[in-house]
C-alpha cells in the first residue's frame, strides 16, 4: 500500500488538489474521504465536480445518503454514510450498484468498509490545531491501478502547489 501526504493551507488549495486528482479518473472509480467533521471532506468534493464542470452544484448529502451529479462523460455519486447504521444498511440502499454506475465519492465510507470495492483510494484529512485554515491530507492507495494513478498524481500536485495554483 502506498501512501503520501499534502498539506493543504486553504479551502481553494483542497480543491485544487481535488481537481488535479479528479483529471485521473473516471466512471468506477471510488473515493474513501475520512476525518472529522469540518475536515474538508465536502470541500474536496466540491473541487472534484468543478474539475467535470459541476461548480457551484454541490449539496449536502447528509440527508439523502447519496447525491448524484451528472457531467457529459461520467456521473458523479457523492455519498456521506455517517447516518447509516450499518454496512447492511448499505447495501439495502442499494449502494453497491452505484460503484460500477459512476466515480463515487463516499465520506466516511470506512463505516462501510466491508462493501467497498477491491481498489480504491483513501484520502484523511486532518485539522491542523494551530492553523485555522490547514488541513493535513492523507493519500492511500488500495489496489495497483491507483498506486500508478496516486503517482503521476503526487508528480502533478507538486508542481501545482509550488506554482501556487491551477
Ligand atoms: N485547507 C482547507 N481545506 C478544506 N476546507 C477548509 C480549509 N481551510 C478552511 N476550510 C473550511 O473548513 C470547512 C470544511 O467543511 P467541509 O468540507 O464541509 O468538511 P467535512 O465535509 O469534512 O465535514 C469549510 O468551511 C472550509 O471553508
Ligand atoms: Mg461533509
Amino acid at each position: 500500500m502506498k501512501t503520501f501526504n499534502l498539506t493543504s493551507n486553504s479551502s481553494n488549495q483542497t480543491m485544487d488538489i481535488a481537481k488535479s486528482l479528479a483529471k485521473y479518473l473516471s466512471n468506477s472509480d471510488v473515493i474513501v474521504l475520512t476525518g472529522e467533521l469540518g475536515s474538508g471532506k465536502t470541500k474536496f468534493t466540491e473541487g472534484f465536480l468543478s474539475y467535470f464542470g459541476l461548480e457551484n452544484e454541490i449539496s449536502s448529502p447528509t440527508f439523502n445518503i447519496v447525491n448524484e451529479y451528472l457531467a457529459p462523460q461520467n456521473n458523479i455519486y457523492h455519498f456521506d454514510v455517517y447516518r447509516l447504521s450499518d454496512t447492511d444498511e448499505f447495501y439495502a440502499i442499494g449502494g453497491e450498484e452505484y460503484f460500477e454506475k459512476g466515480i463515487c465519492l463516499i465520506e466516511w465510507g470506512e463505516l462501510i468498509e466491508e462493501a467497498l470495492p477491491f481498489e480504491y483510494i483513501q484520502i484523511s484529512f486532518e485539522k491542523d490545531l494551530s492553523q485555522e485554515d490547514t488541513r493535513l491530507l492523507q493519500f492511500q492507495a488500495f489496489g495497483t491501478k491507483y498506486e500508478t494513478i496516486l503517482d503521476n498524481f503526487n508528480n502533478d500536485i507538486k508542481y501545482i502547489l509550488t506554482k501556487g495554483g491551477i
